[in-house]
């Protein structure tokens, strides 16, 4: 499968954000992390990072030409309103797996509701770095 991986804002600043709720590894680790599980099941992914809702919106919309077969998305505080990044998922018909590395369901009220998961074929939540390779299989099922 050709993978898109896809972070929103403030994923940029792994390592030295929050580091008790999103761990010390920078984005640069996760993706190493992920590149080598995707590439020893025979995928190729592409990632992607960007702090602004329209260069993501871009970026899912650019999957569309490519014909990717599967997107991970982790659309960051977007995740709870942006109605346009749920619209572009839809739009391009393309698997995409909701991920994020905390459990947005045990944090602050206002994260709890994700208005992109229900264009999405499913979420993961809370398992760090591990919820992105949980998603690769997810795709590899469908
Ligand atoms: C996040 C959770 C979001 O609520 C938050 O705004 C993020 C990261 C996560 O991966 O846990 O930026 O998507």
């Amino acid at each position: 499968m050709d993978l898109v991986i896809i972070n929103g804002p403030n994923l940029n600043f792994l390592g030295i954000r929050e580091p008790d709720v999103y761990g010390k590894e920078t984005l640069e680790d996760l993706e190493q992390k992920i590149k080598a599980y995707a590439e020893d099941r025979g995928h190729t992914c592409d990632f992607f990072q960007s702090n602004t809702e329209g260069s993501l919106i871009d970026r899912i919309q650019q999957a569309h030409s490519e014909q990717a077969d599967g997107i991970i998305l982790n659309p960051a505080a977007y995740t709870h309103y942006s109605y346009a990044i749920h619209d572009a998922v839809k739009s391009v018909g393309i698997p995409t797996v909701e991920v994020h590395l905390s459990n947005i369901h045990a944090r602050e009220a206002f994260r709890n509701k994700s208005v992109v998961a229900s264009a999405c074929i499913g979420q993961i939540s809370g398992f760090g770095a591990t919820g992105y390779t949980l998603a690769i299989h997810a795709l590899e099922e469908q």
